[in-house]
């Protein structure tokens, strides 16, 4: 495989937060968390599949994800996407990622089933009215009440707008055999796709749940995957100095032991917002569990320097900051000369868009640093398919190391189940009424 530079990890200004040996306190650790993992002994080993996945995805499958694609760019202009956590965020993720903050390729991929708002239900309803739609509903269980109640009214709506049609418009993505869903798409022969049994939700955007969805966008899915595969041979080493993933775990532990409790995701790239949201649902659900976690939030700067720096600045110091900076211009925006100046701004003009914002991260990390905040930089390439992802395996790997380190299961999520349960009670669903 060619080499692509990908993601580094710069340390220079979280270096003054950490000392070497802490690091190389670590080491060991790394070493036996890293040999459980790849031998699947870890605790959540059944959850291990998204590890080699990239390389090992069947070309078939692909080509038939890549056909149902092509067949809903064909019929339809939009795509609903049924799901919620991570049956939806690392779609949204990428395709808003790698696609214009303004418009879209051919088919607009909208979302459906992450709230259970009646506004944005009637909103949405009233949105696809006399457009041409499709379906992909995603619930690995196949069970969550969420995207399962926007599934009856949405497949409701495509049955009185298309009649036994609508069968070839909706596509669904869930375990091969368990699930209400799964007997829903038996039951209608509905395309599916197989979410595999060993990856979680938040590990598997790059399984059909976030492959279909996002080749229906206009993303080249097959170079995300190749990008993936490049993470998954390169992030083999246990050595904390050559494997970034491991170094960026390592250093998010460190920091939580010393009172850095909060991790602050900042891009100077507006469309990484839903990439954000991303991240935070793989950290906060695989990290956050008996008592322990790093909470994860996030910026985009430099909109959030006029809201929320002063808070990184100056306010309560248990922040720390990891900074992603797109290292190449791909656009190469030149700011234009202006004869009168009155803005004063000539000064920039043998600059690029890119070069002024590359100085705004520097001057960022700079006042945080002095602020008390130690900031990790996390360098990427650019903006394509394949370093996006290569960023996604490399975030999907520290993750689960990170929590290794910490001693908990980066695969269960034991803590989403009591607000159902309370859920359920409140509604009165059969097998969970109040108990006297
Ligand atoms: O990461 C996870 O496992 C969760 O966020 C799930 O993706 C989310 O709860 C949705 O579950 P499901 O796909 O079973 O409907």
């Amino acid at each position: 495989m060619v080499h692509i530079e990908t993601v580094t990890l710069n340390d220079k200004y979280v270096k003054g937060f950490v000392e070497n040996e802490e690091l190389a306190a670590l080491q060991s650790f790394v070493e036996v968390a890293h040999k459980n993992m790849h031998t699947k002994t870890a605790i959540g080993s059944d959850y291990l599949g998204w590890l080699d996945w990239p390389s090992k995805m069947d070309d078939a499958e692909l080509t038939r994800i890549e056909e149902a694609a092509q067949k809903i760019r064909e019929t339809a202009n939009v795509l609903v996407v049924i799901g919620i956590g991570g049956s939806y965020l690392g779609t949204k993720a990428v395709n808003e990622l790698l696609g214009s903050s303004f418009g879209f390729n051919q088919t607009e991929i909208i979302y459906a089933g992450q709230n259970i708002s009646g506004k944005y239900m009637e909103e949405l309803l009233t949105y696809i009215k006399g457009k041409n739609v499709a379906l992909n509903v995603i619930s690995k269980s196949g069970t969550t009440t969420e995207p399962a109640i926007a599934f009856r009214m949405l497949r409701t709506w495509m049955y009185e707008t298309y009649g036994e049609e609508a069968k070839e418009r909706i596509f669904a993505t869930t375990d091969k055999t368990g699930g209400a869903l799964r007997k829903n798409v038996d039951a209608n022969g509905y395309t599916s796709f197989e979410i595999p049994g060993d990856v979680g939700g938040r590990y598997s955007v790059l399984t059909a749940v976030g492959l279909l969805p996002l080749a229906v966008a206009g993303v080249d899915i097959r170079a995300l995957l190749k990008g993936a595969e490049q993470a998954e041979q390169e992030l083999q080493s246990v050595d904390l100095s050559s494997n970034a993933a491991y170094a960026y775990a390592a250093y998010r532990q460190i920091l939580n032991s010393r009172g850095f409790s909060v991790e602050v995701l900042a891009s100077f790239e507006p469309s990484m917002s839903a990439f954000h949201e991303w991240w935070k649902q793989l950290f906060g659900e695989s990290e956050g569990k008996q008592g322990k976690g790093i909470f994860p939030a996030s910026v985009i700067y430099s909109t959030d320097l006029h809201s929320m720096g002063q808070y990184m600045q100056n306010g309560r110091r248990m922040l720390f900051e990891t900074m992603l900076r797109f290292t190449e211009d791909q656009q190469q925006t030149q700011i234009p000369f202006d004869e009168n100046d009155e803005d004063g701004l000539n000064y920039l003009t043998d600059k690029t868009l890119h070069e002024v914002n590359m100085q705004a991260l520097e001057a960022t990390a700079l006042a945080h640093v002095e602020g008390g905040v130690p900031v990790i930089t996390l360098d990427v390439g650019k903006i394509d398919a394949h370093h996006v992802g290569y960023l996604i395996y490399f975030f999907m790997k520290s993750c689960a190391m990170s929590a290794y380190l910490s001693g908990v299961n980066p695969f269960d999520q034991p803590g989403v189940e009591l607000y159902k349960q309370n859920m359920f009670e409140l509604l009165g669903k059969p097998g969970y009424e109040k108990k006297e």
